[in-house]
């Protein structure tokens, strides 16, 4: 029987990480890099990225490297996968992480503004998971690929069609994708985030008055049986615990952290 040290030794893994510049990703990117990963964080934010890679190096651990992606160019997914390899020697983890999140209300959502969210949100994930697979089963050891979704997967918190539909069709995705990859050893899991504190979520609320903020966070924290926003760092120990050896018999699951909130 492995011990928990034993499970959670991500040495020797090497793991892609979309939107590991800030936020939830960075979180992520800590956590793999600490217990060991080669972590390939992919990235549009070119210096908040190569910073995040420079302080990963630090810990001595693994081959951190930033390879600047955008998940909605398909060749650049393709690139990214080659690069990880070519650059770390194998690929056993996938997170797809990346995502966005503009409000708007139904009745003024764009054409344009539905596409780009479905291209980051949805097309970029299921085209990385497709490259990631091609490679982890031309490899023959099985892998872990984990999407971040929402609980917005499972429950409208208004003014974000696009976005509920995107993270919808990521929960269902991930289902889809753990039955075709299993006899693979590919397990396909997701996270619904509640409301968690990154940059992005307070850039979303930067149109709103302090007044309207504080209003905003008090109504969510009352409805959160746990009573606090979410910090990155408890979807990085989720994220990690899903792509980790102690969850080698999950696949297809979306697990919900979030404070309780669906439960009210
Ligand atoms: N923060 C929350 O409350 C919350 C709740 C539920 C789900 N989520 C999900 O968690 C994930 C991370 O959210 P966050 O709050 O940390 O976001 P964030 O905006 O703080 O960080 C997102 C990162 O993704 C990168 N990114 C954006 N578009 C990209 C693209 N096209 N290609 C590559 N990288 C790109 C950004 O540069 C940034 O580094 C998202 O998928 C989001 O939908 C967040």
């Amino acid at each position: 029987m492995k011990t928990w040290e034993e499970l959670f030794d991500f040495s020797g893994s090497v793991a892609i990480l979309t939107g590991g510049a800030m936020g939830i990703g960075e979180a992520i990117a800590r956590r793999l890099a600490a217990q060991g990963a080669s972590v390939v964080v992919a990235d549009i934010d070119e210096s908040k990225g190569d910073m995040v890679v420079r302080e990963l190096a630090e810990l001595g651990k693994g081959k951190p490297l930033f390879v600047r992606t955008d998940v909605r160019d398909v060749s650049q997914a393709e690139r990214l996968v080659k690069t990880a390899v070519q650059e770390c020697g194998h690929l056993d983890i996938l997170i797809n992480n990346a995502g966005i999140y503009p409000i708007a209300p139904a009745m003024s959502v764009t054409p344009e503004l539905w596409n780009r969210v479905l291209e980051v949100n949805l097309r970029g994930p299921f085209f990385l998971a497709q490259a990631a697979a091609r490679k982890m089963k031309g490899q023959g050891s099985g892998g872990s690929i984990v999407n971040i979704a929402s609980i917005d997967a499972l429950h409208p918190t208004g003014r974000l069609a696009a976005y509920d539909a995107s993270k919808g069709g990521l929960r269902m995705l991930t289902r889809s994708l753990a039955l075709e990859l299993s006899p693979l050893n590919i397990r396909v899991n997701a996270i619904a985030p509640g409301s968690i504190a990154t940059p992005g979520a307070a850039a979303a609320s930067a149109g709103a008055s302090p007044a309207e903020t504080t209003r905003m966070l008090e109504s969510f924290t009352s409805r959160t049986p746990l009573r606090r926003v979410g910090e990155p760092d408890d979807i990085a120990c989720a994220a990690l615990f899903l792509a980790s050896r102690a969850a080698s018999y999950i696949t297809g699951v979306t697990l919900v952290v979030d404070g309780g909130y669906l439960l009210s």
